[in-house]
């Protein structure tokens, strides 16, 4: 989490006195990836990095912003019915305008923001963008919705102003996170627990390839696409409730690509029961071995990988990593390991300098510290 207190200073600066702070994270995933649109289960926790704003209320109708880490500026009307045109303060924008239809009697205000979540690492900064705004809305004007609302309030504006059709996972995180727990939700009923994270052996540590991620624009909208059609086909909500027998006899119908994209969900729905299972019994290395055959799946069957992130995974199982795999929507972005204690440090070293050596770029280790979700400050 950043400093507030220069967050302050732009506020008074800009627009004068006083803001209330908030904060929301980023997540990872440990597993159950593109899942969540299927219905499926996903296994997210929330990080200690994310978005941090501060707000006050200006008395009338006119938003402010100003992004502190990207050094630009906002303004429009909350009944502005078209808004802002930069992608990035449509984020806000959608926000603001599914917190009003929601019912909360939201105002103008000013708010000063930035945070240290990775842009584009797939550690969901845009969800932890909304969240943010989302929970310091409803504290700042009384709007009494719950969590699971205000998550849902992230996921319309993904849909609505920015374009992605995105599933609940990230905003989910980013509102639910508990330190030192992980979650498991049932994306179809709504219904979550939480899993202690507290392996004395193992860590968890990231590794961004340090190509952009965006899912705006990116072929993610077509991955649901196909699923939607396949549950279409079998008759089906979503594919959750498909099984593997009704998906061996639509194959013939299917698209070769629509039938490799179900089968790595059906198997990536079995993938997260068999690692909450292993968690119970402390299998650990079970859970990576999980990890590494979903990578499989994403890179050959759900083909949302790339060269940069097979490699991470590969020199992973090469150096003797538990388990291994790109996290988050894919097209670049992070790989998430499951790293013994003993091993961190040689893996950390040697990934780096066999990925510079390979594409004459740096990659970056981010160790991972499982945090709480949406807070006032
Ligand atoms: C992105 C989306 C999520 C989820 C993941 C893939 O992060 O925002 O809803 O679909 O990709 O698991």
């Amino acid at each position: 989490m950043i400093n507030i207190i220069p967050l302050q200073q732009q506020l008074e600066s800009r627009f004068g006195g006083d803001g209330v702070a908030y904060f929301a994270p980023g997540r990872i995933n440990l597993i159950g990836e593109h899942t969540d649109y299927n219905g499926g289960f996903v296994f997210p926790g929330a990080v200690d990095c994310g978005i941090s704003l501060v707000m006050r209320p200006n008395g009338g109708t006119e938003v402010n912003l100003y992004a502190v880490d990207l050094d630009r500026s906002c303004r429009f009307d909350i009944h502005d019915e078209e808004g802002p045109s930069d992608i990035h303060f449509r984020y806000i924008y959608g926000v603001v305008r599914e917190m009003l239809a929601a019912g909360v009697a939201v105002r103008g205000f000013d708010a000063v923001y930035g945070g240290d979540v990775p842009l584009g690492a797939g550690m969901s900064s845009s969800a932890a963008l909304e969240c943010c705004f989302a929970f310091a809305l409803n504290d700042t004007y009384g709007g009494n919705l719950d969590r699971m609302t205000l998550a849902r309030i992230g996921q319309a504006t993904e849909h609505k102003y920015v374009g992605v059709k995105c599933g609940i996972m990230d905003q989910f995180a980013s509102m639910h996170g508990r330190a030192c727990s992980l979650m498991r939700l049932d994306c179809n009923s709504g219904e979550f627990d939480y899993f202690p994270w507290n392996p004395a052996d193992y860590r968890l540590v990231l590794v961004n390839s340090c190509v952009k991620h965006e899912l705006v624009g990116s072929p993610y909208n077509e991955r649901r696409e196909s699923c939607e059609r396949v549950a279409q086909m079998a008759g089906v909500k979503n594919l959750r409730y498909c099984d593997w027998e009704r998906l061996e006899t639509l194959k013939p119908k299917l698209s070769e690509t629509d039938y490799r994209r179900a089968r790595y969900v059906l198997g990536e729905v079995d993938r997260v029961m068999a690692v909450s299972e292993a968690l119970q019994r402390g299998d650990y290395e079970e859970v990576g071995r999980q990890m590494y055959l979903t990578h499989e799946g994403l890179s050959r069957d759900y083909e949302v990988s790339c060269e940069e992130l097979d490699f991470l995974v590969d020199e992973a199982r090469r150096l003797g990593v538990s388990g291994a795999r790109l996290m988050g929507g894919g097209f670049g972005g992070c790989t998430i390991n499951l790293v013994h204690n003993d091993l961190v440090d040689r893996f950390l070293v040697e990934v780096q300098e066999s990925y510079k050596a390979r594409f004459g770029v740096d990659c970056k280790p981010i160790k991972v510290t499982i945090g709480e979700g949406a807070m006032r400050l």
